[in-house]
This record gives C-alpha cells, sequence and structure tokens, in this order.
C-alpha cells in the first residue's frame, strides 16, 4: 500500500505532537504539507519534519491533495477546515475540545458524515489509561464507585493568548481542559454523563474560567470528581478510580503510570509502561482507521457526548443561555 500523505494546518504546540507521531509511522505515512497563518510557524515545523509550506491551509488541500488531515487550530478556525477537508474527501483528526459549542460540534460531525472523523481525546490512548480499563472490565476493581481526577498547572498563557478569549476558545479551562476529564469519565466507566453540577472561578483578571470543578454522575450510578486549574504551581495530572474491590491511580507525572491496591492486599502493585505515548499510538490508531476502513475509537458521537456535558456545565452557571 502507498504511504499516507498527511497534511497538518495549526503549526503550534499540539501540531508538534501531531507531526512527531506522523514520523514515528513514517514507514506508513508522509508529512506532505503544513499550513499556519503565521508561515514562520509552519516553516519551522517543516524544517524538523518535512513537507511544504503554506500560510493558507484550503489552498494547502488543493494544492497537494492529502489523504488525511490533522486540524490544530484553535478551535473557533475548525469548522471552515473540516468542511473543506469533508469537500475534498480528506480523513480528519481533530485536536479537542470538538468545537467552541455544542451546535459547532454538530456542524463537524455532519460535514464529516460518511467520511473518517477522529477527535483527539488522546487519553483513550494512554496505556495506564488502557491497563485501568482492563482492570475495570475484568471486575478486578469490584462495582466502580468513585472517580477523582485533576488536571492541574500553573499556564503561563492564560489571559496573555487566545485561550482564555472566549471568542475564539469557546470558554476558559473548562472547555480547553475538563473535556479530557469528561472524556475520561466516559471511558472508564462506559456510561454517559446523567447529571452534572459546575462551579467555576477565575484568579487571573480574565473574562472566562481559569478553575473548574464538575461533580459528575453517569447513567451507571458513578460519581465523578473533575477538577481542573491553570493557576496553581504544583502541576498534576491524576485519576483515582475507586471501586468497591480495589482503587487504581492513573499518575501521570509517577514514573509508574498505574498503581492499584485491591481489598485484600497489602501494597499496592505498580506498573510502569514504555513508549508508544499516546501521542504515537493515537496517530497509529487513525492511520489504522483509513489503511483498514474501521471506525475511529474517539468519533464524532464521543465529541458531542462531551460537549453535550460541557454546554450544560456552562449553561448551568449562567455562561451560556
Ligand atoms: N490533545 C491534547 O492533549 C492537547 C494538548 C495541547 C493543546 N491541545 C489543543 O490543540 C489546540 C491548539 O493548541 P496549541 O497549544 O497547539 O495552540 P498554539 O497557539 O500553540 O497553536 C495554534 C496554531 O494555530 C495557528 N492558527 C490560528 N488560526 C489559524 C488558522 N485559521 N489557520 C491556520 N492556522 C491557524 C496559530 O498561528 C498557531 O500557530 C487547542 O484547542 C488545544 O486545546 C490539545
Amino acid at each position: 500500500m502507498a504511504k499516507i500523505r498527511v497534511a497538518v494546518v495549526g503549526a503550534g504546540g499540539i501540531a508538534g505532537a501531531h507531526l512527531r507521531a506522523y514520523a514515528a509511522h513514517a514507514e506508513r505515512c508522509e508529512i506532505v504539507g503544513i499550513a499556519d497563518v503565521l508561515e514562520s510557524a509552519a516553516r519551522e515545523k517543516a524544517e524538523t519534519y518535512g513537507g511544504a509550506v503554506f500560510s493558507d491551509g484550503v489552498a494547502m488541500l488543493d494544492a497537494l491533495r492529502p489523504y488525511a488531515l490533522s486540524i490544530c487550530t484553535p478551535p473557533k478556525y475548525r469548522l471552515p477546515y473540516v468542511e473543506a477537508a469533508a469537500a475534498r474527501g480528506i480523513a480528519v483528526l481533530c485536536e479537542k475540545p470538538p468545537a467552541r459549542t455544542l451546535a459547532e460540534t454538530g456542524a463537524i460531525v455532519d460535514a464529516m458524515s460518511g467520511k473518517l472523523l477522529q477527535f483527539a481525546f488522546c487519553h483513550r490512548f494512554h496505556r495506564p489509561l488502557q491497563a485501568a480499563q482492563d482492570l475495570i472490565r475484568g471486575g478486578a476493581l469490584g462495582k466502580l464507585v468513585q472517580i477523582e481526577n485533576r488536571f492541574a498547572f500553573r499556564f503561563a498563557r492564560a489571559g496573555v493568548s487566545w485561550f482564555t478569549d472566549a471568542d475564539i476558545a469557546g470558554g476558559g479551562i473548562l472547555i480547553d481542559t475538563l473535556v479530557h476529564s469528561i472524556d475520561i469519565f466516559r471511558a472508564l466507566t462506559g456510561d454517559e454523563i446523567e447529571r452534572t453540577r459546575a462551579a467555576l472561578s477565575s484568579t487571573l483578571p480574565i473574562r472566562v474560567e481559569d478553575s473548574a470543578s464538575l461533580l459528575v454522575q453517569g447513567a451507571g450510578g458513578v460519581i465523578g470528581s473533575l477538577n481542573c486549574s491553570w493557576v496553581t504551581p504544583v502541576a498534576e495530572a491524576i485519576v483515582k478510580i475507586h471501586g468497591t474491590e480495589g482503587q487504581a491511580v492513573i499518575d501521570y507525572n509517577a514514573e509508574a503510570g498505574l498503581r492499584y491496591r485491591l481489598a485484600e492486599d497489602e501494597n499496592w502493585t505498580t506498573r510502569r509502561f514504555d513508549a508508544p505515548d499516546r501521542f504515537v499510538a493515537q496517530a497509529d490508531h487513525f492511520l489504522r482507521c483509513i489503511e483498514s476502513g474501521g471506525e475511529p475509537l474517539v468519533s464524532g458521537a464521543d465529541g458531542l457526548a462531551v460537549m453535550r456535558v460541557i454546554e450544560s456545565a456552562y449553561e448551568s452557571v449562567g455562561m451560556r443561555s
């Protein structure tokens, strides 16, 4: 099979992870183009990863006719690229959050109807999380009771970039980061979230939230406490899963990505995981879906389900009508 010709639009921070991941699969795909409104950003990435440089992403699609496109722009600019890709029959790996609103997410999903659309909820490909899913499915943790999660760090770009401009980002940390938490809760429980209570706050002089907590409950009764902050200095990225027969902890900053302790255990069992990291595994899955015509693990329906929770959380605090 000929190599899959991939292109990337939006050549900032996360584009680097997509490009690195495609480069790790160089035997199966070729990076043919990189576009960014800031041409210098695209050029800088192309110096490392190859590909032609464009300042206009749609012109890139017309010139190169890639088979697949990673969309790594800020949320506001995704839909036009999705529509352009859909019109040209190009498969899309779209960064998170899926869009600024549920309606915009719906437009993305509709545009890609019948075509390959994968949302980049990369934690689905985090091996400690997959191992925790195996523990849960195998019944080792018993019946799930509670899931606690915290993603927090001091984010230097908060207040000085598009990340805190609601028109571009759709909101603050709730939509930017807590989308991951919601997706992780759904992936671990296998349930849709039926109830949501949100609390948002801002310490910075910004018009969106820099900290967010969500209390959720899945259809099966599992309770989730999901917490994110851009203003606390001690970086934390942790998911604690509590079941009637044991506890598992996914700690992104620990050497052992997963530790668990069952009811009869005196000590924790720790598990370390080697490469591939979640971005390389995510790209592998996307390429495999193209090669085999398979359904993506993270589909349009997942994007819609996550955005329904986001929307109801913003509505509950009066930030959406
Ligand atoms: N999956 C993850 O874990 C993860 C991690 C980081 C960021 N992200 C997401 O990826 C998205 C991008 O984040 P980032 O950190 O790369 O941002 P960034 O600001 O570093 O990069 C965005 C790039 O898009 C370019 N751009 C803006 N408008 C454009 C347009 N219309 N056409 C083409 N290029 C355009 C900008 O010039 C910039 O280079 C965000 O939504 C963010 O939430 C996801």
